[in-house]
């Protein structure tokens, strides 16, 4: 098999934040960088954040990294690794500062320091009054911070490979990763990318679900590409379903609308959440939220002629308000509702936005999978960050505006961390052929027709599926069936028809591998929620509905090659600091 090669230091899959904050510590450490994207890299999913970063800056209300990592371990739900979230709170200000120093065009307060606004879950003193600690770009945070990564890595040379899909991982013959083949989306010419040492930061998989906030690229392709070389997913149970979709839609409004004073009502036009959160109301944790609305709709006081949303109100903010502080929902709103929040209600439903599990790693990035009666190893030469990573900080359920954070801090951790390994790996090393020649076998899957269904057929059975069985409340009897309906959509897929290769776009053959990714990714989060006995953050079974921190505080870690799960211990202490211990978790 001969195939063209490149051949880099690093190699980054994937265009996002997290992917874009490390191609830029690599490239200005004088490395030959390389990122492969599905789409041009502005177009990646970290466009879309909203809402804001989080950082203890104190420049609205009195903060600091300490709180934040409480409510950050609470938020969690308790099944954080501590020294990971430590990390990454002591972190957050200074990562802030680097983005506004390279150009981000933050909110600004009249005396010029960054606006910060209330988002859910965040605390003073460790549970007392509300803080307000999201750093934010009016509502298009996440859009200024993916430009400006951009144009800095734009400057700092690094190598773009844009709509390229990355098939699948390369190794030497003693496993160390060696890069990734991609495909040229435009030509379908396969290519070798080489490198000394390589990245996974491809972002989630929300695709899984019918109704999502994520952009149709979001289909687990690192993850299943981690599952396929043998590592295990971790914690994939927890999906985190955003309270505020547009009903039936899915597409975000931001919580930053709550965090600017907006609340939700039910039909009876009672502000429900001061029942399920007498403290912090419309702002505690997304699971808490989720869990009312959806409750309120079950029990018969949902709104609409079909009772099956809420409405979220910020038209008492005043035109204003709205207008500066939430531009982007305004026009999402009159695009796709046709009407102006500032005006009328927004109807909202929880809709599929995050997945807190992913890639196991360590705080510096380095995937760690364990090994039979032995400490965990890493896997030499590959890292990963961003919400296809799980290091973990966000728990059972992640606060809004860690997820900015998230791929901030551990894009340039990661970075750093690759910096040293390259010192110590100068030589490319030999690839293994055979690896190369799985990674096509892949690709030539796809050069047939098929008799069965289309891709679209079969995509949209996985998502019912996922939606049917493993929505905001779960129980064993339903994902159980969950569980073999996905098995059968295994073998659907197997039989998948494609037209006529010569008559279609080569976009066909990336909709049947992004589907393949997909299916693999749908079954880590069924078996191991199945697995799961126990409800916390947001993973809620209404067959056992309490915590039970004696049995399942640990990770879950679930493996293709068997269809299994297995666990591992939660790292409850923190680098410095004392261990927030489990206690009742109380909004
Ligand atoms: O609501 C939001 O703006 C989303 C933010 C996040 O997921 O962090």
């Amino acid at each position: 098999m001969s195939l063209p090669i490149r051949r880099f230091d690093a190699l980054i899959l994937g265009a996002g934040g997290a992917g874009l904050r490390a191609a830029l510590q690599l490239a200005e450490a004088e490395n030959r960088v390389a990122v492969v994207s599905k789409v041009f890299p502005t177009r990646s999913h970290t466009v879309a954040a909203q809402g804001g970063v989080n950082a203890a800056l104190a420049n609205v209300l009195p903060d600091n990294w300490h709180w934040h990592m409480y409510d950050t371990v609470k938020g969690g739900d308790y099944l954080a690794d501590q020294d990971a979230v430590e990390y990454m709170c002591r972190a957050a200000p200074t990562l802030v500062y680097e983005l506004e120093h390279y150009g981000v065009p933050f909110s600004r307060l009249d005396d010029g320091r960054i606006y910060q606004r209330a988002f859910g879950g965040q605390s003073q003193r460790f549970g007392g009054d509300q803080a307000a600690r999201t750093c934010a770009a009016a509502d298009r945070t996440g859009h200024a911070i993916l430009h400006t990564l951009y144009q800095q890595n734009i400057r700092a040379r690094t190598h773009f490979f844009d709509e390229y899909f990355a098939v699948d991982l390369l190794s030497d013959d003693q496993g160390t990763i060696l890069g990734a083949l991609a495909l040229d989306i435009a030509t379908g010419e396969p290519l070798l990318i080489e490198s000394k040492t390589t990245l996974i930061a491809t972002g989630g998989c929300g695709q899984l679900f019918r109704t999502n906030t994520n952009a149709r690229i979001n289909t687990g392709d690192g993850m299943a590409m981690a599952l396929r070389a043998g590592i295990p997913l971790q914690d994939m149970e927890f999906f985190q379903f955003h309270p505020t979709g547009i009903a039936g839609k899915g597409m975000l409004i931001t919580e930053g609308a709550r965090g600017e004073g907006g609340f939700l009502v039910n039909a009876d036009g009672e502000r429900f959440m001061e029942r399920y959160a007498p403290q912090a109301k419309d702002l505690a944790s997304r699971d808490v939220v989720s869990r009312a609305i959806a409750t309120e709709v079950r029990e018969g006081r949902g709104c609409g002629p079909e009772k099956d949303h809420v409405l979220l109100r910020v038209d008492h903010l005043g035109e204003a308000v709205v207008a500066k502080r939430l531009p982007g929902i305004r026009e999402t709103c009159r695009t796709f509702l046709h009407l102006d929040p500032a005006v009328a209600p927004i109807p909202v439903f929880p809709t599929a936005h995050y997945v807190m599990g992913g890639i196991p790693t360590n705080r510096f990035g380095e995937v760690v999978v364990p090994r039979a009666n032995k400490a965990e190893e890493e896997i030499p030469g590959l890292f990963a960050v961003g919400e296809c990573a799980c290091v973990s900080v966000h728990g059972a359920n992640r606060l809004g505006g860690n997820s900015l954070l998230d791929i901030l801090v551990f894009g340039r951790a990661a970075a750093n961390r690759m910096i040293e390994y390259l010192k110590e790996n100068r030589m490319h090393r030999a690839l293994d052929p055979a690896s190369a020649e799985r990674a096509a076998a892949r690709l030539s899957r796809w050069d047939k027709t098929g008799d069965g269904e289309t891709v679209a057929e079969v995509r949209d059975a996985l998502k019912r599926t996922m939606e049917t069985h493993v929505g905001v409340f779960r129980t064993e009897a339903v994902m159980r069936e969950g569980v073999q309906e996905l098995k059968q959509i295994r073998q659907r897929l197997d039989r998948v028809r494609l037209k006529d290769m010569s008559q279609v776009f080569n976009t066909a053959r990336i909709e049947a591998l992004e589907l393949e990714n997909l299916v693999d990714i749908a079954m880590a989060v069924m078996l191991s929620a199945a697995e799961r006995q126990e409800s916390r953050g947001a993973h809620s079974r209404i067959d056992y509905p309490e915590r039970d921190d004696q049995k399942w505080l640990k990770h879950s870690l679930y493996s293709l090659q068997e269809d299994r799960v297995d666990w591992k211990p939660v790292r409850t202490k923190p680098l410095t600091v004392e261990s927030f211990p489990p206690k009742a978790r109380v909004y």
